[in-house]
């Protein structure tokens, strides 16, 4: 007995075992994991999951792995911050922010990777990959390192030179695609049909690795004391982490370890790259874009696989979407910086500016409990924001110098 029966197509429900695969071949629909949810509900609890690991795998139970041999650098359980500055700021009562930024490549990236490479291992993969804007490509690596496993990584050549150094660092082999994540998308896509014993993480093998994001929900609720948010706010490229941040709470209100997850669930997108949110905002089906243009490189999807189930699990649950532009992704970084002590890259700036322009129209209620997903570290985005940061001007090491500073300190304060 297992706690998972195989895959199930999405759109007709065309059962499938739990193999390498990712479209129905009834219909091209994409596939989820089919749970079997009498097993999980015996074997499950909230005393269960507190004794657990210190990571993702606390809840092994609901993430579609078999044994406890896992692919390992300690992805997950980070801190909820009660992020009180910025919420009062932005005319919040209670603002809760899960900080990922910390994790072991310092994206949330490492959840689903995690996931993903421990099922590569189980099916006999002899190499792993994905198509990245950057931050999965250095989970990937840095989990293939962990695993023993040689790494194949698709990313667009235009992405931060930070993200390009950290992936480097790990040794795998990359493939720096002139053109947008889209086009290394499509080339990585044409190569695992070619290499059917190498396991494409966001590909080949994306219907296990989108059950890695559901633990930012489960973390989320557990260090809220068993309970949802009353507004969750995520940011936006394919739609996957959206999707599965909700079904997580969606899970866990099936199993009864919350009450409810009747949840409003919104998404941020930047300006120069926003399918999903404009088809949110105009209600309309979401329609790919070739032309990108933002600083959020880890955000810039034109053609999101799952934009349309994105747009409707925001709409379906009275939710909404913003589309900052490059500088209010820049103000956000510092506000969320200068408040909370959080350095975030871009793809965070654009949550906190999403959250920042969703209260400001109103769409966000101050009473909610809002928790808002900050997703990478800024550390990753340094070619970037140095741009926008006031150098320090060396002096000389006397205290003369020093009062001078300060005295100019204190005027520019
Ligand atoms: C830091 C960061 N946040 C959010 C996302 C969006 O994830 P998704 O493609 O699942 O919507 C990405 C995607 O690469 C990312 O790197
Ligand atoms: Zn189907």
């Amino acid at each position: 007995m297992s706690h998972v029966i195989g895959l199930k197509c999405r759109e007709c429900g065309a059962e499938y075992p739990a193999n390498i695969q990712n479209t129905c071949y009834e219909c091209f629909g994409p596939l989820e994991v089919n749970y079997d949810w009498e097993y999980i509900k015996e074997h499950i609890s909230r005393e269960k999951i507190e004794k657990g690991p210190n990571s993702i795998w606390r809840y092994a139970d609901l993430l579609p792995v078999e044994g406890t041999d896992y692919v390992d650098l300690g992805a997950g359980f980070n801190k909820l911050h009660h992020a009180r500055n910025l919420g009062k700021e932005l005319g919040l009562k209670e603002l809760y922010i899960l900080d990922e930024s910390v994790n072991p490549t310092n994206s949330f990236k490492d959840r689903v990777t995690s996931v993903a490479v421990t099922k590569a291992r189980e099916f006999g993969a002899t190499a792993i990959g994905c198509a990245s804007t950057g931050n999965l490509a250095s989970a990937v690596a840095a989990h293939g390192a962990k695993a023993g496993l040689p790494a194949y990584i698709f990313i667009p050549s235009s992405i931060e030179l930070g993200k390009i150094t950290q992936m480097s660092a790990y040794n795998p082999n990359i493939i720096a695609v002139e053109g947008t994540y889209d086009d290394a998308n499509r080339l990585a896509s044409e190569v695992a049909d070619m290499h059917p014993d190498w396991a494409f993480v966001n590909i080949t093998v994306r219907p296990y690795y989108t059950e890695g994001s559901k633990t930012l929900a489960f973390e989320t609720a557990e260090q809220l004391g068993w309970q949802a948010p009353d507004h969750f706010v995520a940011p936006l490229a394919s739609g996957a982490l959206l999707c599965s941040i909700k079904r997580g709470y969606d899970e866990l209100a099936k199993l009864g370890l919350i009450d409810s997850s009747n949840i409003r669930v919104s998404g941020a997108q930047p300006l120069g790259c926003s399918p999903i949110s404009c088809a949110v905002r105009e209600d309309k089906e979401v329609i790919p874009i070739r032309e990108l243009n933002t600083i959020a490189h880890s955000l810039a999807i034109g053609n999101p696989a799952d934009g349309y189930y994105a747009k409707n699990v925001i709409l379906d649950s009275g939710g909404y979407a913003a589309s900052p532009t490059d500088d209010e992704i820049i103000d956000a970084i510092f506000l969320l910086a200068r408040t909370e002590g959080i350095f975030t890259e871009p793809a965070g700036g654009t949550t906190v500016a999403g959250l920042k322009k969703l209260v400001e129209e109103g769409r966000i209620d101050p009473d909610e409990r809002t928790v808002v997903y900050v997703t990478g570290n800024g550390l990753k985005a340094q070619d970037t924001l140095i741009q926008h940061i006031k150098m320090p001007q060396a002096i000389k090491p006397t205290f003369g110098e020093f009062e001078k500073q300060y005295e100019q300190l204190v005027v520019a304060q």
